[in-house]
């Protein structure tokens, strides 16, 4: 039988909770009259860390790659290559083998709907996993009964209902209350708050923000509105082709953002308010196919401040923080490589 409680801190706080290494997805095209058609390189060596109650987000445009990563990191697919290490032990091994692993990881999609059985009362969809998992009926029960407290919606008007009975909102929080039933470490939240009106969504932001403190909770936060990431995120991981172009922690980024991407995106946002309007032009175009990305750095093609370099080879993360509230900045971009053969990477003086 597993465990059913939130199973001991093994590596203490320093340890990142989650470390992938070299993670990639390709997804191979159907063969089509010409022949073998490649794939769709979805996600393309990507390192990442996710540390001990932190909120992580990604952000980035559709298609660079945001939910592959979040189904890669909740076992839905194999990845094409890389490795997972949950608390210092490799997903898949003897120490943390997949099933274990995979109850302490839950996940929160964007349709509220879709992810709850409309045949089963709401108490039964929160009672259901941890019964699954060996909690008796009784205990299940209310189990499911005081997570609805811990969501805000009562358990004597809410337990027997179904989902169709339901609003956005409440239905998210059903959603949040089951994704806690297993005792979970770490939440995987997908644009979850991005099908709710403006109103209810604050609401549900704020419910998450507070569940992560009671429940001493890790938080990988993907949603494409960048307001939103700025107000719950710690730091902010910045995705184009299925590469990262830039992460750190959140007020660096949005204060300092040291990638061509990062600055279009945020100026993608703020084109919409006069008052702050800035200088970067917001993005153009869209991002190119991700069967054949651009060769060297993959946002050469839309780069405003592209040069030769920029082509000929790929950059990697480089740390451009120099102030302490930028540790951990980092970004891949020729332009911020001393020496890189970019006009403008200033040369560090020996
Ligand atoms: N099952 C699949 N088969 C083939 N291609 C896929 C599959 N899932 C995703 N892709 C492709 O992989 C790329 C990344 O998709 P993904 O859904 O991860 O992007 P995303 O960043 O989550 O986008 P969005 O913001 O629209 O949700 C896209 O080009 C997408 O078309
Ligand atoms: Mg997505």
């Amino acid at each position: 039988m597993l465990h059913i409680d939130q199973p001991e801190d093994r590596g203490g706080p320093a340890q990142p909770l989650v470390i992938a290494r070299g993670l990639a997805k390709y997804f191979p095209l159907k063969r089509g009259l010409f022949g073998s058609g490649g794939a769709v390189k979805a996600v393309d060596g990507l390192d990442l860390e996710i540390k001990k109650g932190e909120t992580l987000a990604i952000v980035g445009e559709s298609g660079c790659g945001k939910s592959t990563v979040s189904r890669l990191l909740m076992g839905l697919i194999p990845p094409t290559a890389g490795e997972v290490l949950f608390d210092g032990e490799l997903v898949g091994s003897a120490a943390l083998p997949a099933k274990e692993y995979l109850r302490q990881v839950q996940m929160v999609f964007q349709d509220s709907y879709a992810s709850l059985n409309p045949r089963l009362s709401i108490e039964e969809s929160i009672a259901f996993p941890p019964m699954v998992h060996g909690l008796g009926r009784t205990e299940a029960v209310e189990r499911a009964h005081d997570l609805l407290d811990a969501v805000g919606l009562a358990p004597g008007l809410f337990a027997g209902r179904y989902p169709h009975e339901l609003s956005g909102g409440q239905r998210q929080r059903i959603n949040i209350a089951r994704a806690l039933a297993l005792r979970p470490r770490l939440i995987i939240l997908d644009e979850p708050v991005s099908a709710l009106d403006k109103s209810v969504e604050a609401q549900v932001l704020n419910l998450l923000m507070d569940l992560k403190e009671q429940f001493g909770l890790t938080y990988l936060f993907i949603s494409h509105d960048l307001n939103v990431v700025h107000h719950v995120a710690d730091r902010v991981l910045v995705m184009y082709l299925g590469r990262a172009a830039e992460i750190g922690p959140v007020e660096s980024i949005f204060a300092a953002p040291g990638h061509p991407y990062t600055r279009g995106l945020l100026a993608s946002r703020l084109s919409m308010d006069p008052t702050k309007r800035r200088k970067t032009p917001p993005l153009t175009g869209d991002p190119p196919n991700p069967v054949n990305p651009p060769p060297g750095c993959r946002f050469n093609t839309r780069c405003p401040i592209a040069e030769p370099v920029c082509s000929n080879s790929q950059p990697n993360l480089a740390a451009i923080g120099h102030t302490i509230h930028a540790l951990g900045h980092e970004a891949a971009c020729w332009a911020l490589v001393p020496g890189s053969g970019h006009s403008l990477a200033t040369r560090k003086v020996a």
